[in-house]
């Protein structure tokens, strides 16, 4: 597999796995509409990598720049991470996710079949498993969405699903993330949300920074070691390696898999908070407040599978996540601007 399509690159994860993949001397082709990232991505991923890459600013739903874009280059597989991803909005706005999520993945697929390139990795998410499910979560435990950004996820899935016998020669692997934080080494590159954070990492650091006040933690009485919702963090880069992994497997196996991407360890959000004020050597301010519509009291990833199938396991720890997100702050006080 040498030339990859990377849908949402310019993304938080996105970025982070294309420099995985230049790191191990793939051919990188970039379509991103910066809807929710910005254009100094780019620049980052080639400071870092001192990699040539080739770039399109286009919406996955502008079908004719799409099939040019596999008209110019030759593609043998596309990560499509492009996507809207904040769980809030998409209960108050669901039409633009269903729009946005369901037919740009839509119009990928068919631009991708009409140009013969039939191998995928589609970037879903734990959110898809329903909370009456046995913790740690395996692939096989029941799925149940509660927000329509967790079910254009299980949309697109059964899409996948669907496609995949209708026509057995295509190649998907669906990767569900749990809870991705952290930042490359450099700090040159991490996670930069538009306007409040929703997730618990950003909200952190910009509290350390003093851009906020304090977090606001949304319950303290749930049945956990200490009252507050535990989730199975995994450094981004750890994530990142797991792409690639994917893709190898992908190169010679046709039909669909599915692989979770964890840690399979479970941390508090006081967990989190702790462990970040000892890293950052900073009192963080926070607050009980009422649970948060939607939440879960406890993810965590069953990991066999990707270990035993895909040979991969994540190898960062809390603290690494705590220490690279605080530098990628540091270094990044306002974003990418
Ligand atoms: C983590 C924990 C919160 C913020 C979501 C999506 C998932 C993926 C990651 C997109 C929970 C608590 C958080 C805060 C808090 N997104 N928290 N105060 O909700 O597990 O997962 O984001 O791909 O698909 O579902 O992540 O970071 O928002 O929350 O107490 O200000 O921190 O209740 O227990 P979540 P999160």
């Amino acid at each position: 597999m040498a030339s990859v399509l990377i849908t949402g690159g310019a993304g938080y994860i996105g970025s982070h796995t294309i420099i995985e993949f230049l790191n191990n001397d793939l051919d990188i082709i970039i379509i991103d509409n910066f809807s929710n990232s910005k254009p100094e991505v780019i620049n980052r991923i080639k400071d870092i990598s001192g990699c040539k890459l080739k770039f399109y600013q286009i919406d996955l739903l502008d079908s004719s720049k799409l099939d040019g874009v596999f008209k110019e280059n030759h593609i043998d597989a596309v990560i499509h991470f492009a996507g809207f991803k904040a769980v809030g909005e998409s209960v108050s706005d669901s039409l633009k996710y269903y729009k946005n999520n369901i037919a740009g993945t839509l119009e990928l697929l068919e631009t991708m079949k009409k140009n013969d390139v039939k191998k995928i990795v589609f970037s879903s998410s734990a959110t898809v498993y329903g909370t009456g499910n046995n913790i740690p979560f395996k692939e096989n435990s029941s799925l149940k969405t509660t927000s329509p950004y967790g079910t254009t996820k299980l949309m697109i899935e059964q899409i996948l699903t669907d496609l995949c016998i209708s026509e057995p020669d295509w190649s998907v692997i669906i990767l569900r993330y749990f809870n991705p934080i952290g930042a490359h080494e450099s700090g040159l590159i991490g996670e930069d949300p538009t306007g409040l954070p929703n997730n618990l990492m950003p909200f952190l650091t910009q509290v350390a920074m003093g851009r906020l006040e304090g977090i606001k933690v949304f319950g303290n009485d749930y049945d956990t070691h200490d009252g507050t919702g535990i989730r199975d963090y995994i450094h981004v880069v750890d994530l990142a390696k797991g792409h690639l992994k994917a893709l190898q497997k992908l190169s010679n196996n046709f039909g669909l898999s599915i692989y979770n991407l964890g840690v399979g360890k479970g941390y508090s959000v006081l967990d989190v908070i702790k462990t970040f004020e000892n890293v950052v050597k900073i009192n963080i301010k926070y607050k009980f407040v009422e649970r948060r519509a939607g939440d879960v009291a406890v993810s965590i990833a069953d990991v066999n599978k990707a270990r035993d199938e895909l040979g991969w396991e994540a190898k960062k720890t809390l603290l690494d996540m705590c220490a690279d997100s605080w530098k990628w702050q540091k270094l990044n006080p306002n974003g990418y601007e």
